[in-house]
Order: structure tokens, then C-alpha cells, then sequence
């Protein structure tokens, strides 16, 4: 028997042979929905450059600056760690009762920043079940200047954000509670609970453990490069916030400052313990899942997901 026979094909393979078998019209979602992560982020980069149908469905690409400045990624690598969040998402929201393919579920992207996690929602929901939320009308200009194709809506620093009671069933935030302090990060859980429906389910991601000695670190290196002061900046004197940690406390230091007008004390770097989730959370939430990054090792992130009491 040929070898060729035994191998697997290639994304590029995978994808083209989908969208022949697809209806002129339809949608992203109707012709890769179950396609794997290797080939939807095939898809949203060399995919979306070669193949004319996709360029036409999907947003055009902010250049690799303005992609970095949002996620320290741009291109291949930026959606590789996107899809990675994304299966996460929804494997959590499965796990905690929520049916992510009812037709109509209604899910916020919170923090959409050029909408990289948006985009790569499309592979699961249409564009149509999707809001993009973010506080920096920059981002949001981004975002439309691309095409992105969903309803966007600036967010407040603080809440009440403006969104009617129970009318969400998943909101995502990736890289936004890793930065928030305490205080904004308590006020969002309670708005986000009361924005989501019953049984509703909130995931969002904060900065791992390792994050604190990986400043520390970062802070021994001779020449720390500019894009990395900032980290180097954070919880100086690791052990006590090692210590903290492990005491389940919230850590935050708003040492960071890229400078983009943030109230003080609003932004920097947040790790998140796991009791410190279930313990909070529990007063607006039935259930709460906390996940370690070397955990699910998907990214360099834990994960938070809780679901509204029905
Ligand atoms: C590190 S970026 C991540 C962007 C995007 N989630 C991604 O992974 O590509 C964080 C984004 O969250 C936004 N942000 C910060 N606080 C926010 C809040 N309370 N509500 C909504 N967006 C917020 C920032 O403006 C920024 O665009």
C-alpha cells in the first residue's frame, strides 16, 4: 500500500477540501465548525491570504505592530495561542452545562483589543452572536477599520457597563483580569454576573503563579529589552508574593504602565489564586472551575469559568 495512503493531510488539504464541499454563502462557522486547531489557524492566516473566499469572510489583518502591541504575538503565533484560549473557553463553558452550539447563543468578547479572539470565535459562532467590548476606542476603531463584522461596544473603566440584565450566555476575557486590580476585578464579576442569563458562564484568564518568579527573572537578565521593563517591574520581592499566592491572596501590582491614560491603579500585572476565585466569586456565582496554566497547557495563562445559578 502507498505511503501516502497513511498520511495525514495537511491543513491546507483539510480546508480546501471543506470549503468544496460547502454552499456559495454559507458561513465560516457552516463550513469549518469542528475543523481542528491546526487547520483554523491555517485558515486565519496563510489560509485567509490564499484563498479568495476566506479573504472575503474574514477581517483584514492589523499590521504586526499593532497586533504586538495588544499581545506581545502577531500572525501564526498570535492565533495559535488564540485558538488555544478558545478551546479552553468553550470546553469550560461545556463542562459547567452550557450548550455553546444552541442556534442564537448570545457571547460577549471582553477586552477584544484588534479582535484577535473574536475572529477566532468564528470558527464556533457567527459573527452575528458576537459582541466586542473593549475600553480603548482605539481598539475598537481597529476593529471596524478591519471589517471585523460584529456589533462593538466601548466599555467603562468601572461598571455598570451599559448591557441589559441576562442578556449574554458566554462572555470570554482573554488577557484583561490578568491585568486588573482587585478592586476592578470584584466590580466586574459582579456586573458580568448580572449582565450574564441563568446559567450563563463567565470564563476569563489571569496571570499563572510562574508569572512572579518569571519577573523575577526577567529582572536578573544584564540588558532588559523595552517591551520587557514592565514585566520587570512586577512583584519585586517574589518570595512574599509567592508567599501571598499561596495563601490563596489576590496579587496585583500596578507597576506596569505602557502609558495608554489608565486610571491609576486600575492596570498592571494580576495572579490570581485558585481559592481566592471560589472563594470571591462563590457570592455571585453557583459554580466556580479554577485551572492552573500547567494544567491545561494550552497557554501561559490559569483559567477562571463560573456559571450563574439558573
Ligand atoms: C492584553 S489585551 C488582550 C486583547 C485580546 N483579548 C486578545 O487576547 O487578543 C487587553 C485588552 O483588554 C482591554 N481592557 C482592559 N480593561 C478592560 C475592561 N475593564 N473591559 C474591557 N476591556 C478592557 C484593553 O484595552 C486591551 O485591549
Amino acid at each position: 500500500m502507498a505511503f501516502s495512503v497513511f498520511k495525514g493531510r495537511s491543513p491546507r488539504e483539510a480546508v480546501t477540501e471543506r470549503l468544496k464541499d460547502s454552499s456559495p454563502g454559507d458561513s465560516l462557522c457552516a463550513m469549518l465548525r469542528g475543523c481542528s486547531d491546526a487547520e483554523w489557524v491555517w485558515a486565519l492566516t496563510e489560509g485567509r491570504a490564499e484563498i479568495e473566499r476566506l479573504t472575503g469572510l474574514l477581517p483584514t489583518l492589523p499590521d504586526a505592530m499593532q497586533q504586538r502591541r495588544f499581545t506581545g504575538r502577531n500572525d501564526k503565533e498570535a492565533f495559535a495561542q488564540a485558538a488555544g484560549a478558545v478551546g479552553v473557553f468553550l470546553a469550560e463553558a461545556r463542562a459547567l452545562g452550557l450548550d455553546v452550539s444552541r442556534p442564537g447563543l448570545r457571547v460577549i468578547d471582553i477586552g477584544c483589543g484588534w479582535g484577535r479572539i473574536t475572529q477566532t470565535l468564528f470558527r464556533d459562532f457567527e459573527p452575528g452572536q458576537i459582541l466586542g467590548c473593549d475600553v480603548m476606542p482605539e481598539a475598537l476603531e481597529i476593529c471596524r477599520a478591519s471589517g471585523l463584522g460584529v456589533e462593538l461596544k466601548q466599555m467603562p473603566y468601572m461598571p455598570p457597563v451599559d448591557l441589559a440584565d441576562g442578556s449574554a450566555d458566554l462572555m470570554v476575557a482573554y488577557s484583561v483580569f490578568s491585568h486588573l486590580s482587585e478592586e476592578a476585578h470584584m466590580a466586574w464579576v459582579e456586573d458580568f454576573a448580572r449582565v450574564l442569563r441563568p446559567g450563563g458562564v463567565l470564563v476569563v484568564t489571569t496571570r499563572p503563579r510562574a508569572f512572579i518568579s518569571y519577573a523575577e527573572s526577567v529582572r536578573r537578565q544584564p540588558d532588559i529589552p523595552p517591551h520587557a521593563r514592565a514585566t520587570a517591574n512586577a512583584f519585586k520581592d517574589s518570595q512574599s508574593w509567592l508567599d501571598r499566592y499561596d495563601r490563596g491572596e489576590f496579587c496585583f501590582d500596578a507597576a506596569f504602565s505602557d502609558g495608554a491614560g489608565r486610571p491609576e491603579d486600575y492596570y498592571g500585572e494580576a495572579v490570581v489564586p485558585g481559592a481566592y476565585a471560589e472563594t470571591h466569586w462563590g457570592r455571585f456565582f453557583e459554580s466556580v472551575r479554577f485551572t492552573p496554566a500547567d494544567k491545561h497547557r494550552k497557554f501561559d495563562q490559569s483559567v477562571i469559568a463560573a456559571r450563574k445559578a439558573l
